[in-house]
């Protein structure tokens, strides 16, 4: 056995390569698909002279390499993805209609990508900070794709709010530096709705041991309605198969260094040595008579809907048994939009989820072009509809008409999907209405009272000394005021550990 060998499956891909193509004989060829004579030399006017323009063989390959990034993702950008089935295992068809529950035992094709949401494509996997958990389901009804992350909550409840808080977090715009403290802590104490998610992002979980050992959740509010056309609204669950498992802090930094990839590695080598991850899915149901009442805004998402009131129902399971074959082609170009759901499944008047379902395809059409669902790792199985061509098309459906009505036999529409469309009554008065500052404590208390036990609240408020400890005195104290309000004891504690440990930044006026 070679030294080659021993390493690890991830490591390994270009020798599996070669063993599965023993015979391969390809002669290489241009993008045009001429046979290339000699890769390795330009062509010259002897051996000292100039390269001349008609190296065909060289501009095809300067021209291609130039145009080979494609604009990262804006956020979570880092990730990594594997392809799998979801299998139905209980029946809630009382609720939904949608295709993908119909029956028990059915089985659904799914590809999940998991990510960071700040670090850029080559940041370290283990830096402490959400991670993405987002499935496509590739259904008969077309593509499902719920975007979520190992999170219930999120940090604020307004779509206006996102692009400011991932300001916050992204790298200083002068030193290009990442992260900036007081950026960070100015945005989540000037925005107390934060107060919920950012404690949590300094527990445990804010640092999962891997991509396999941690929870998804939807987070938004969704509704689902039956086959009756009753309407309920709902969140989605994904628990862990694998057990939950986080690192600590010095184990994170230690491997962001060793190995920033530690994630991707990891679920590439469990999947590829037949250690199939899974997810158990859950919801959590609510009527709509039951969300004009209940004691929390059942549509914002730095909130839970707390499990005593809304207990998990089994759905089904998801599992992971196909690693990709080429990163680019099937996790750079995968492309899930909040805005794809199939009939059985729809929105809510959730705040982040409607500025969502505006954003995610408008930032492919940017990332991928207009055709970018037409891409193999994106396309639904069936396309029928009148739009038409447009940059790298795939497939411009051919002589089908291309205008609508028309009485060509063109696609109609459809019965099943208009009958599946909640019919909501709405009123009241257009305004701009700040929601930030209902009560943004009460469960963030739940959580560090009844859910934390004390070694982890140790280990919390040393994770948040680190972060703290790392901006000027004004913004820390303005950070901790919203603990404090969480529980008295902790404002104390962070207060204490603030004013002993450390030799402050000097004073900085606000
Ligand atoms: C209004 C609030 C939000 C906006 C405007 C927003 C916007 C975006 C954008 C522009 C992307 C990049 C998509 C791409 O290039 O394909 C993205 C990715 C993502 N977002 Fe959000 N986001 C929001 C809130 C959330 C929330 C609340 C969650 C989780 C519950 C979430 C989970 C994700 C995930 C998992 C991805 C990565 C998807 C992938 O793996 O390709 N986002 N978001």
């Amino acid at each position: 056995m070679s030294t080659l060998d021993t390493r690890d499956a991830a490591s390994k891909v270009l020798l599996e390569y070669a063993k599965n193509h023993e015979k391969n004989d390809n002669s290489i060829t241009t993008d045009g698909g001429n046979p290339v004579g000699q890769k390795e030399a330009s062509l010259t006017v002897g051996s000292l002279g100039p390269i001349l323009l008609q190296d065909t063989v060289l501009i095809d390959e300067l021209a291609h390499f130039s145009r080979e990034r494609i604009p990262e993702r804006v956020v979570h950008a880092k990730g990594a993805a594997a392809f799998g089935k979801f299998i139905v295992t209980h029946d809630i068809t009382q609720y939904t209609d949608a295709c993908v529950f119909a029956t028990i035992g059915s089985e659904t094709s799914i590809v999940v990508r998991f990510s960071q949401v700040a670090g850029e494509r080559g940041y370290p996997d283990t830096y402490r900070d959400l991670r993405g958990f987002a499935i496509k389901f590739n259904t008969n009804d077309g593509i499902w794709d719920l975007v979520g992350n190992n999170s219930p909550i999120f940090f604020v409840n307004d779509a206006i709010n996102f692009p400011m808080f991932i300001h916050a977090l992204k790298r200083n715009p002068v030193t290009n530096v990442r992260p900036d403290y007081d950026a960070f802590w100015d945005f989540v104490s000037l925005r107390p709705e934060s107060t919920h998610q950012t404690l949590q992002l300094f527990t445990d979980r804010g640092i999962p041991a891997s991509y396999r050992k941690m929870h998804g959740y939807g987070a938004n509010t969704f509704s689902f309605i039956n086959a009756a056309g009753k309407f309920h609204y709902c969140k989605f669950h994904f628990k862990c198969q694998q057990g939950i498992e986080n690192l600590s802090q010095s184990e994170a930094d230690r491997l962001a260094g060793l190995d920033p990839d530690y994630y991707a590695r990891d679920l590439y080598n469990a999947i590829h040595n037949g250690d199939f991850p899974s997810w158990d899915m859950h919801v959590q149901i609510m009527t709509p008579e039951q969300a004009a009442t209940y004691s929390y805004n059942p549509f914002d998402n730095s909130k839970v809907w707390l499990h005593k009131d809304f207990p998990l129902i089994p759905v089904g399971r998801i599992t992971l048994d196909q690693n990709p074959t080429n990163y680019f082609a099937e996790v750079e170009q995968l492309a899930f939009d909040v805005s794809h759901v199939i009939p059985g499944i729809d929105f809510s008047p959730d705040r982040m989820l409607q500025g969502r379902i505006f954003n995610y395809g408008d930032t492919q059409r940017y990332r991928l072009g207009i055709n970018g669902t037409q891409l193999p790792v994106n396309e639904p199985f069936k396309l029928h509809n009148y739009n038409r061509d447009g940059q790298s098309i795939l497939k411009s459906q051919g002589g089908a008409p291309n205008y609508f009505p028309n009485s060509f036999r063109g696609p109609k529409n459809n019965i099943r999907a208009r009958a599946l469309q909640p019919k909501i009554p709405l009123n009241g008065l257009v305004d701009r209405i700040d929601n930030g500052f209902d009560d943004n404590y009460s469960q963030a208390s739940l959580l560090w009272r009844r859910v934390l036990k004390d070694d982890e609240r140790h280990r919390t408020i040393e994770n948040m000394l680190n972060w703290l400890r790392q901006t000027n005195r004004v913004i820390a104290l303005r950070a901790i005021e919203n603990f404090a309000n969480v529980d008295q004891a902790l404002g104390a504690r962070l207060r204490e550990g603030l004013d002993k440990q450390v030799k402050l930044p000097a004073h900085v006026s606000l």
